[in-house]
């Protein structure tokens, strides 16, 4: 756990700082409202551990300032996948499939990251079904990226 609290902005400078990020590009000023309260920000330090590989996923984190890094280990050694800056989010899988984490994530400087928890989001698909799909779809956009990216980094083909 991070030693440092959570921080509340006024909503209008949280919607200048997020409403181009992806994950909520697609939402309206409105909508923006409805999930503020759901979002949470959490300073970490650099090589602060964020998550660990196989844990359970509890939220979804985007990178408001510093940067935060996705690695894989192997034998004890963490070797980076992704550098992520401010707009990227990550910890989409596992919020989706319920699957344990398929990676580590620690911050690759101080950092500030916005925290939205998986119980709030099925909160949100039971009493707000648009507003959620928004979210949902631009996960899912997220991941095929992802995909696209391995596939190309691999040479693997995207045929099953
Ligand atoms: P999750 O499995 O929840 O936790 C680790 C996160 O790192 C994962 O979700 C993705 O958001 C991200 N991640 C894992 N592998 C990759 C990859 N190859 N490219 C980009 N991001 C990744």
């Amino acid at each position: 756990m991070s030693k440092f609290p959570f921080f509340k902005p006024h909503i209008s400078l949280r919607y200048e700082q997020l409403n181009s990020v992806m994950l909520f590009e697609t939402l309206t000023r409105r909508e923006f409202s409805t999930i503020d309260a759901m979002l949470h920000e959490r300073d970490y330090v650099k090589d602060e551990l964020i998550f660990d590989v196989g844990e359970d996923s509890q939220a979804i984190y985007i990178v408001l300032s510093g940067a935060a890094s996705v690695a894989r280990r192997a034998n004890g050694v963490e070797e980076e996948i992704i550098r992520l800056g401010p707009g990227d989010f990550f910890g989409e899988l596992a919020l989706l499939d319920n699957a344990p984490r398929s990676a580590v994530a620690r911050a690759a400087e101080d950092c500030r990251l916005v925290v939205m928890f998986r119980a709030d989001l099925a909160a949100l698909a039971d009493t707000h079904v648009a507003l959620s799909s928004k979210i949902l779809l631009q996960m899912a956009r997220h991941l095929a990226h992802i995909v696209r990216q391995t596939a190309m980094r691999t040479g693997a083909t995207l045929h099953v």
